[in-house]
């Protein structure tokens, strides 16, 4: 699903080497964290992924697209099927939280009805069915990150990318986040989560790539249960 192929990335601005020579590859239906110290270049890895930010070095192949071949009208097709939590959230401030799900399912034409019926559910589901009328500028972190979470999970993607989606919210709920990402891994979604929590990491034993000065310094593999199958 998800392949690195010595992939160097340095951004230009500024010359800084964000990734270095990176070689990796994801497969449908894995569960990963990526860890690794602040700066070190998860959330680079990341953006590279969703094709908001472009290798100076290397190939990145994405759900069967070679990405340095993909032709800019191509990016919404493969963010399409993506469901992105931003570490800065991305809430769009004049809407309601309901919009604000509501609008990621009008984006790529879902009929009224069937908004109407989903909306709810995925706000119940992540414990915001009390804020649908409110702002994001009227919530708290954690509201904001949750509802951030119900954005990127309301179309069912098949690839969900959470950059420290937990970054937020008391360790209940952030156990309760990543058992929601967990079940949602379960039924078939390649699931992708940027975290500094080492005990959630601990907790939910599954892959973990771990960062260091834009290199790859520890992979756990492919997590066990993969390789039954
Ligand atoms: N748009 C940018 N332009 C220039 N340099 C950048 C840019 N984005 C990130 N960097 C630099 O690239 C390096 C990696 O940044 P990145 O955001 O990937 O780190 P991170 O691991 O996500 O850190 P954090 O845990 O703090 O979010 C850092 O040195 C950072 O300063
Ligand atoms: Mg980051």
């Amino acid at each position: 699903m998800i392949e690195f192929h010595n992939v160097t990335k340095i951004y230009s601005s500024n010359g800084t080497k964000a990734l270095d020579n990176v070689t990796l590859s994801i497969a449908k239906g894995e569960f990963v964290f990526i860890v690794g110290a602040s700066g070190a270049g998860k959330s680079t890895f990341l953006k590279l992924i969703m094709h908001e930010e472009s290798p100076t070095k290397g190939s990145i192949i994405v759900n069967d697209m070679h990405l340095e071949k993909l032709k800019r009208r191509k990016v919404p097709y493969l963010r399409r099927t993506m469901g992105i939590v931003f570490q800065d959230f991305r809430l769009i401030s004049k809407m309601t939280v309901y919009e604000n799900v509501a609008f990621a399912m009008r984006c790529i034409g879902k009929k009224n009805a069937t908004i109407k019926k989903r909306v709810p559910y995925i706000l119940e589901l992540v414990g915001l069915k009390d804020k649908a009328n409110d702002h994001p500028s009227e919530l708290s972190g954690g509201e904001q990150q949750r509802v951030a979470l119900a954005r990127a999970l309301v179309n069912n993607p098949s690839l969900i990318i959470a950059d420290e989606p937990t970054g937020n919210v008391d360790p209940e709920m952030s156990f309760e986040i990543m058992q929601l990402l967990s079940e949602i891994n379960k039924r078939g979604t390649t699931v992708l989560v940027v975290t500094h929590e080492h005990n959630l990491v601990e907790n939910f034993s599954k892959r973990c790539i771990k960062i260091d000065d834009g290199r790859v310094i520890s992979d756990t593999g492919v997590a066990p249960e993969m390789v039954a199958i």
